[in-house]
């Protein structure tokens, strides 16, 4: 097709998207786990999560020239079936699972967005050249397996998959025994409702992935534009400090006498948070989002605290500083346990141009940036040309019940999606 053709379908595949189809499918979809107070509490692998991947599925399991899959790491996939079945699909998607009470658009929004541009497609009849595949990545967020991203990292890399089956969350159920039940239960009600089944080992090849997500930030909507290009998502590091101390008598202790685990911690705490406050960076984060202390009694000295630092920076010298700081600080008998370390990971310049094409044809006021959060696109860049859109997200607020966009935002955000994947895809002649 010559490319006054591509764009005039594209163009039309863009308006064939709903704005009404894609908010009905992203309040379905936050009904699981939607807690009547507000936000959305949908860990990976729960119950809760298991049914959003099934119901999301079920529109489109049934139709001709679907297929849906679950891998070894318990990632869902739907294909859109393409004339060539034999090419790399071009894939899109995100993750269903949420913080333990997250907002309705994180993760969520991605997977509908890729599932509108299907049905934007079937009601057009176009077909594609290639498949298409919106993916359900698995355990995205890591609150409830830390650490995160490990269906997308168990794809682009599958012996790391290995690593995380015994990791166990707070309840002591390990991951691979959470995979083993959700491999099973999406495979079951697959076969109960006869949906056409294909098998997607870890590691298939991919021609392309475009990830559409929220901002999770203030920088969209504060200057007035409806898409990110983003063109690259800023390294992350995550530590769990152990601070050993021994427990005693709260009342009858002198200070002298006391190996208070709880002091010593709280004066790293200051020490690595003071340092991110000070060092004159405005693109440092650190934050220390989860503190336990034992035995937690409120007249007796801590014996043990375990907290975590989370650091991100677009460049490692910044984030090594804070390493730096971190083992100065460090109490003796207490030490570090690195849980995740991602360098920042650039995008496909193609496909980060494409994206910026797209925004063009279609008239949207967009801008490239950077991702300060970490997204399964991050270690897809490191498989196969990869980009990513953002949608402004309202206040910047994310992780948290109040997240929102203008509907219309993610509407803007789902057509250069279809212009894209269209692109990459190829539309073809429908087969006969
Ligand atoms: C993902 O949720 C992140 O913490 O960046
Ligand atoms: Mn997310
Ligand atoms: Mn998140």
């Amino acid at each position: 097709m010559n490319v006054n053709g591509f764009d005039a379908a594209a163009g039309a595949l863009a308006q064939a998207v709903q704005a009404q189809r894609l908010a009905q499918r992203l309040r379905g979809l936050a009904a699981h786990g939607g807690v009547p107070t507000g936000g959305v509490a949908r860990q990976a692998l729960t119950h809760e999560e298991l049914a959003a991947r099934r119901w999301l599925a079920q529109d489109f399991a049934a139709r001709p020239g679907y297929r849906v899959g679950i891998d070894a790491a318990a990632n869902v996939y739907v294909r859109r079936c393409g004339v060539d079945a034999g090419a790399a699909p071009v894939m899109t998607g995100s993750h269903v699972d949420t913080q333990p009470l997250g907002g309705w658009l994180d993760g969520a929004f991605g997977v509908v967005a890729g599932l509108e541009v299907f049905d934007a497609l079937d009601s057009l009849g176009v077909a594609t050249r290639r498949p298409l595949d919106v993916v359900m990545w698995t355990n995205e967020e890591g609150s409830r397996f830390a650490p995160g991203l490990m269906g997308a990292v168990s794809f682009t890399d599958p012996q790391r998959l290995a690593d995380f089956l015994p990791v166990a969350d707070s309840a002591g159920v390990a991951f691979e025994t959470a995979r083993d039940q959700a491999v099973t239960d999406f495979e079951t009600h697959a076969q109960r409702l006869g949906w056409s089944w294909m098998d997607r080992p870890l590691g298939a090849p991919v021609h392309a992935y475009v990830e559409a997500h929220i901002e999770q930030g203030p920088v969209l909507e504060a200057q007035g534009l409806q898409v990110g290009c983003v063109t690259a998502i800023q390294g992350v590091r995550w530590y769990r400090v152990s601070v050993p101390g021994r427990s005693a008598h709260a009342g009858t202790t002198p200070l002298a006498n006391r190996d208070d685990a709880q002091a010593k911690a709280i004066a790293m705490a200051h020490a690595v948070l003071g340092h991110a406050r000070d060092c004159g960076d405005e693109r440092m984060r650190v934050t220390i989002g989860r503190w336990e202390c034992l035995p937690g009694s409120i007249n007796t000295i801590a014996d043990h605290v375990s907290f975590t630092v989370d650091a991100r920076h677009p460049d490692a010298q910044a984030l090594d500083a804070v390493r730096t700081v971190m083992d100065a600080a460090l109490p003796d008998g207490a030490h570090i346990e690195v849980l995740q370390d991602k360098p920042t990971v650039q995008f496909a310049p193609d496909l980060v141009a494409l994206a910026t094409a797209g925004c063009e044809a279609l008239g949207m006021r967009h801008r490239q940036m950077l991702s300060g959060a970490f997204h399964d696109a991050m270690p897809m860049a490191g498989f196969c040309p990869t980009a990513m859109l953002f949608a402004p997200s309202i206040a910047g607020v994310s992780h948290h019940p109040a997240e929102d966009t203008p509907i219309e935002d993610l509407a803007a955000c789902t057509q250069v999606l279809a212009w894209c994947l269209l692109k990459l895809a190829e539309p073809a002649p429908a087969s006969t």
